[in-house]
């Protein structure tokens, strides 16, 4: 079974069957049992989440959002109007995005699919960007069967080479399409050590520094559309809540590609952290130029998709303990629906955003220093790869 066949059963009530005395008894006495191992594990993953660092990662991490634990549960809406339960349908109820293109990396699964699939139902010109451009014709051919008036397009990216991202940006370049907004959603989670084909640790070269130099080669385009069109461009950065838990100085800028001292929980933090630093930074620049693009980053919840391929059983074990908290993939493409398309977010940029509400982060996320350091390393990164 794939991930996504299990995605949408979060936030969902449980399925009751009839039938005869002897089976609803059955059913009975296993709901009740498994109800009471329910309540039991909740309580116990409560008292592991103290101590284990990839519970905290889903729990502890929930304390701190401004609309508390108790919102992520029930789903209570924010000052926005929405919270965790709210779909990216919902979120984009009334929106008209007829006049907009938009790039989604990693739209062929996951968020990133019921992401393209919004927009589309909008009315946006949606390029799919993706490594496998089977899985994104897939996801194509699936979008426009349910909706023939979708404009969906599929490029070739492969975030972990910058050759891959140059030959894309170079190719979406050529075709004259205005860029009003680039989603950077595609991401690896927790994958073993392993250095990308320009010698960056994998994590840190798909999630950050692909993105980087994509994000870059497209801001000329995005400039000129903003300017043509007078329409606000936006930026959409998918970091995540993980971005707490990277190493103890945020990024390793002199061990990024050290083997002896990676940790694959830590490497995922680093590279989400980035994302937020990244936005961070642009947004400072642009904001500086005065060009009328915005650029936010956001933690889209917790939800079970192919992201969890490289920790599948735990995460699975981590689910059934902390159920309440996660989110099916409507509600996960929520927030970079509503970032990226509310008109409420006019002007807002450089902010961090979860539950469709802006959302505080850690205090590494939040220095202006390290958001400089990382773009001049990106740089440096980019420069140096292109010479090998
Ligand atoms: N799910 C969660 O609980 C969660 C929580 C916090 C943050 N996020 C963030 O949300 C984003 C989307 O994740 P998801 O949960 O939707 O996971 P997903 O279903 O695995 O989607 C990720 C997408 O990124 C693509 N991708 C991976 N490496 C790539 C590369 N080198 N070049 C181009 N595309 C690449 C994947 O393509 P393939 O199919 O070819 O691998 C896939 O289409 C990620 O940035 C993730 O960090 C997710």
């Amino acid at each position: 079974m794939r991930l996504d066949d299990a995605q949408n059963d979060a936030h969902r009530p449980p399925l009751v069957l009839g039938g005869s005395n002897f089976v609803f008894v059955s059913l009975f006495c296993y709901s009740s049992v498994f109800d009471l191992f329910q309540a039991y594990a909740v309580k116990c993953a409560c008292r592991i989440c103290y101590s284990y660092h990839i519970t905290s990662l889903l729990v502890l991490g929930a304390e701190n959002h401004q609309m508390g634990l108790l919102s992520l549960i029930t789903g209570r809406p924010g000052a926005s109007g929405f919270g965790s339960a709210s779909t990216a349908e919902q979120v984009t109820d009334g929106v008209d995005a007829s006049n907009l293109t938009v790039i989604i990396t990693g739209g062929p699964s996951g968020i990133g699919l019921e992401t393209s699939r919004v927009f589309a139902l909008r009315g946006a010109n949606v390029i799919i960007a993706a490594r496998n451009t089977e899985a994104a014709s897939e996801a194509k051919k699936s979008i426009t069967e349910a909706n023939p008036t979708a404009r969906v397009d599929v490029l070739k990216l492969d975030l972990s080479s910058l050759k891959s991202v140059r030959a894309f940006a170079e190719q979406f370049n050529s075709m004259n399409l205005p860029l009003n907004i680039l989603i950077n959603n595609a991401g690896v989670m927790f994958c073993p050590f392993q250095l990308s084909e320009d010698g960056v640790e994998m994590q840190f070269a798909t999630n950050h520094l692909g993105h980087f130099l994509l994000t870059n080669l497209l801001l000329d385009n995005m400039k000129a559309t903003a300017e043509s069109t007078g329409i606000e461009g936006r930026i959409v950065n998918l970091s995540s809540i993980a971005h707490e838990h990277t190493y103890p100085k945020g990024i390793q800028f002199d061990k990024l590609n050290d083997k002896k001292t990676f940790d694959r929980r830590s490497a995922y933090g680093q590279s989400k952290l980035a994302n937020i630093l990244h936005a961070k930074e642009l947004s400072r620049r642009l904001k500086e130029e005065g060009a009328n693009i915005t650029v936010n980053s956001l933690h889209p919840g917790v939800i079970m998709t192919n992201l969890m391929r490289h920790s599948y059983a735990v995460m699975k074990a981590i689910q059934l303990a902390t159920c309440l908290i996660w989110k099916n993939v409507p509600q996960g493409a929520a927030t970079t629906c509503y970032v990226g398309l509310s008109h409420e977010l006019k002007g807002v940029t450089g902010k961090y955003f979860a539950d469709c509400n802006e959302e505080k982060t850690s205090e590494l996320a939040k220095s202006d220093i390290l958001a400089k350091q990382l773009w001049e390393f990106s740089e440096e990164l980019v420069k140096s790869a292109h010479q090998i």
